[in-house]
C-alpha cells in the first residue's frame, strides 16, 4: 500500500495504480521504476523510487542523493523550490536510510557518465521516510572502506555493495543456465539427503548427533556420491543437482567448507561421453555468460602434465614448460646435481637482467617449506649472447649454450634450475613457473583456456599410513588395460578418472565406475579394506550392485569456483552469500557456538573437560 498520508496527495494513488500496471515485474505499490532504469527518455515523467541512501551532498541551495536499489543509483534533487516540508525531511536522512521518493525525471546539466542513469536526475516532490538507519560500519559503495573482518561481521550490508551483489547475480545466471543445459539433455534434477552416513575416506566429515538414536551420528555429504550412483542403479539414467557439500579441511582461498557442486551422473556411457557432454557444459556457460566460444579444448594424460608443468591442473594460459635436464648436467663435478634424482628448469623471458638482489629473493622463495626446494641455480643468458651463471666454476659457456637450447631459452632470458627428488622438484618448479608467470602478467584473467587432464593413477601411496588411497574415490573404475596389474604394480594402474582444469584450476572432476562387484572388491583390496570393512561402510552401495548396476560415470563441478572464474575473482568467498571466514567461522552469525546443557543432555553427548 502506497504511504499516501506522508505524501498527504490523494492523487498519487491513482497514479501509482496506473504505473503498477504499466510495471508489472515491480512489486506494485512503493514504486513505479527501480534505481537503475530510468533514461532521457523518460524526461518530464512523474515517477516514484524507492530504496537506500548512499549519498547526501550539499551545494550552494541545492542538495543531492545517491538512491541506491539492487538495479542501480539515480540522483535525487532538492532545490529551492522544493515544498518546505519535503525539505525538513529530507534534512533528516542520513546514510541507508531507506525512503521513497516521488518526483519529475529531469535531464541533468552535470552528466555522470559512470553509471547508466547519469544523464538524469529526479526533482523531488513527495518524499516518505520509510525507515531510518544507524550509520553503518563502514561506506557501502563500490570501494568500501571496511576490512574483511567487518564486511563479514555485517555481511548483509557488504552485500549491499554493487561488486558483492553482482557476483552473487552472475552466480544465480550461472546457476540458470546450467540447468537449461541439462534439462535440455533430459538429466533429471533430484535432491539426495544432507544426512547421511559417515564414510572417512576423502576428507573429515562433520557430523551431526542423533538425538533418536543415542550415540550416534549423521554425515553432511562430502558430496552425494554414493546416492547418485545408486539413482543409477534405480534407473535414473540421466542425475542432476546443484548441491550444497561439506568437508571439514583447511581452508584456502579456493575452499569453503560448506560449498556447492554442480553433481552429475549418467547411466550407458563410457568416458567419451562424459567428456563430450560436459565439455558441451562448460562451452555453453562460456558462450551464454561470457560470450567466448573456445576453438580448443585439449585433453592431456597426467604424466604429460606432470612432466611440463609440474602439476595436474596445469595453467596453459602461457608456456614456460618445465625442461628435464638431468641427462645434461649430471656428472660434471657439481655435487648437487651429481646427487639428485632430477635436474629442472624453466625459461623466464626476458628477464636475464634480474638483479642479484631479485634472484636472491627468489631462492628464498623457493626453499619455503611450501616449495620445498634445497636452493636454485639461475643461468642468464644475456642480450649480447654470453651466459652469467651461479655454476659458472662447473660449466663452460659452450655447455650453458646447451641448457639454453634444451629450455627454449635465447638471448635476453633466465633460466631458473631446481634439483633433487623427482615429482617433489616437478611440483617446486611447477609453483615457480606460476610464481614467475604471476609476476611477468602472463595470467590474464580476461583469458581462458580449459581442458581435460585425463589418465590419473587409481592409486596413490601415503608414506605415513603405509597403505595406497583412491586418489579419486574407492569407485573409479581402472583403465581395462589395466586391470592385470592390479594387485602386482598396483601404483602404475591408471585409472579412468578426468579433471577439468581452466586457467591453472580445477573445476570440476569424475570418473568411471566400477559397477562389477569382484573388480569393486579387488579395489577394496587394493586400498586395505577388508570384506568386513567395505561392507560397513559401503555395505548399502554394494548391496544395490547385486541388483543389476548399469554400467555409469559422472562428474561433479565445484560452481563457487567457476563462479569466481566468471567474476574474475582470487577467491570464492565473495561467489558465496554468506560464507566462512578462514578459520572456518560465520562472523556475521558467530558460529559454531557452544549449545546449552540442556541441548547436550537431550542428544546424550557429554564433553570432555578441555587440556
Ligand atoms: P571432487 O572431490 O573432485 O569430486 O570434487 C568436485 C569439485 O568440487 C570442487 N571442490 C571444492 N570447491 C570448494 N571448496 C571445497 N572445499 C571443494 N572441494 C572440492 C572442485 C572439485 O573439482 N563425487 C566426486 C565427483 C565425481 O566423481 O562425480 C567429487 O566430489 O572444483
Amino acid at each position: 500500500m502506497l504511504n499516501t498520508k506522508y505524501y498527504g496527495l490523494t492523487t498519487l494513488i491513482t497514479k501509482t495504480a496506473y504505473f503498477c500496471r504499466r510495471n508489472k515485474n515491480l512489486a506494485e505499490m512503493y514504486r513505479t521504476h527501480t534505481c537503475g532504469e530510468l533514461r532521457l527518455e523518460h524526461q518530464g515523467k512523474e515517477v516514484t523510487l524507492a530504496g537506500w541512501v548512499q549519498r547526501k551532498r550539499e551545494f550552494g541551495g541545492m542538495t543531492f542523493i545517491d538512491l541506491r536499489d539492487r538495479y542501480g543509483i539515480t540522483q535525487l534533487v532538492f532545490n529551492e523550490k522544493t515544498d518546505s516540508d519535503i525539505t525538513e525531511k529530507m534534512k533528516k536522512l542520513g546514510r541507508e536510510f531507506v525512503i521513497q521518493a516521488k518526483g519529475i525525471v529531469r535531464e541533468r546539466s552535470n552528466k555522470n557518465k559512470n553509471i547508466p542513469t547519469g544523464d538524469i536526475e529526479i526533482e523531488v516532490t513527495g518524499l516518505c521516510i520509510l525507515n531510518s538507519s544507524e550509520v553503518p560500519p563502514f561506506t557501502i559503495e563500490d570501494e568500501s572502506d571496511g576490512g574483511d573482518d567487518l564486511r563479514m561481521k555485517y555481511r548483509y550490508l557488504d552485500l549491499r555493495r554493487a561488486p558483492v551483489r553482482d557476483t552473487l547475480i552472475l552466480r544465480a545466471k550461472m546457476a540458470h543456465a546450467v540447468r537449461s543445459y541439462l534439462n535440455d539433455l533430459d538429466f533429471i534434477e533430484t535432491e539426495t539427503p544432507v544426512l547421511i552416513k559417515s564414510t572417512p575416506e576423502g576428507a573429515r566429515d562433520f557430523v551431526v548427533p542423533s538425538r533418536m538414536n543415542p550415540g550416534e551420528f549423521y554425515a553432511l555429504p562430502q558430496s552425494p556420491q554414493q546416492l547418485k550412483q545408486l539413482l543409477m542403479v534405480a534407473g535414473f539414467d540421466r542425475y542432476y543437482q546443484i548441491v550444497k557439500c561439506f568437508r571439514d579441511e583447511d581452508l584456502r582461498a579456493d575452499r569453503q567448507p560448506e560449498f556447492t557442486q554442480i553433481d552429475c551422473e549418467m547411466s550407458f556411457v563410457e568416458q567419451e561421453d562424459i567428456l563430450n557432454t560436459f565439455e558441451g557444459l562448460i562451452r555453453y556457460l562460456f558462450k551464454e555468460i561470457k560470450g567466448i566460444e573456445f576453438e580448443d579444448f585439449p585433453r592431456m594424460p597426467y604424466s604429460e602434465a606432470m612432466d611440463n608443468y609440474g602439476s595436474d591442473k596445469p595453467d596453459i594460459r602461457f608456456g614456460m614448460k618445465i625442461k628435464d635436464l638431468t641427462g645434461l648436467v649430471k656428472n660434471k663435478g657439481f655435487q648437487v646435481f651429481d646427487n639428485a634424482e632430477f635436474i629442472g628448469g624453466i625459461c623466464a623471458e626476458g628477464c636475464s637482467e634480474y638483479t642479484r638482489k631479485q634472484l636472491d629473493s627468489l631462492t628464498e622463495w623457493v626453499k619455503r617449506p611450501q616449495i620445498g626446494a634445497k636452493g636454485m641455480v639461475y643461468v642468464k643468458y644475456n642480450a649480447d649472447g654470453s651466459f652469467k651463471s651461479s655454476v659458472d666454476k662447473f660449466y663452460s659457456p659452450e655447455e650453458l649454450k646447451k641448457w639454453a637450447d634444451l629450455s627454449d631459452a635465447k638471448p635476453g632470458d633466465l633460466i631458473l634450475v631446481l634439483s633433487g627428488d623427482k615429482e617433489k622438484m616437478q611440483k617446486a618448479l611447477g609453483d615457480l613457473r606460476l610464481e614467475m608467470a604471476g609476476r611477468l602478467g602472463l595470467r590474464d584473467k580476461s583469458v581462458f583456456k580449459p581442458l581435460w587432464v585425463v589418465d590419473f593413477p587409481l592409486l596413490e601411496w601415503d608414506e605415513e599410513t603405509q597403505r595406497y588411497y583412491a586418489m579419486h574415490h574407492p569407485f573409479t573404475s581402472p583403465k581395462p588395460e589395466d586391470i592385470p596389474i592390479l594387485e602386482t604394480d598396483p601404483g602404475a594402474v591408471r585409472a579412468n578418472a578426468y579433471d577439468m582444469v581452466i586457467n591453472g584450476v580445477e573445476v570440476g572432476g569424475g570418473s568411471v565406475r566400477i559397477f562389477n562387484k569382484e573388480l569393486q572388491s579387488r579395489m577394496f583390496k587394493a586400498i586395505g579394506f577388508t570384506q568386513e570393512q567395505a561392507e560397513y561402510q559401503f555395505g548399502f552401495l554394494m548391496n544395490a550392485f547385486k541388483y543389476g548396476a548399469p554400467p555409469h560415470a559422472g562428474i561433479a563441478f565445484g560452481f563457487d569456483r567457476l563462479t569466481s572464474m566468471f567474476a574474475g575473482l582470487d577467491s570464492i568467498r565473495d561467489t558465496i552469500a554468506f560464507p566462512k571466514n578462514n578459520s572456518g567461522r560465520d562472523v556475521m552469525m558467530d558460529s559454531p557456538s557452544v549449545i546449552d546443557d540442556s541441548q547436550l543432555k537431550e542428544l546424550n553427548i557429554k564433553l570432555g573437560v578441555k587440556e
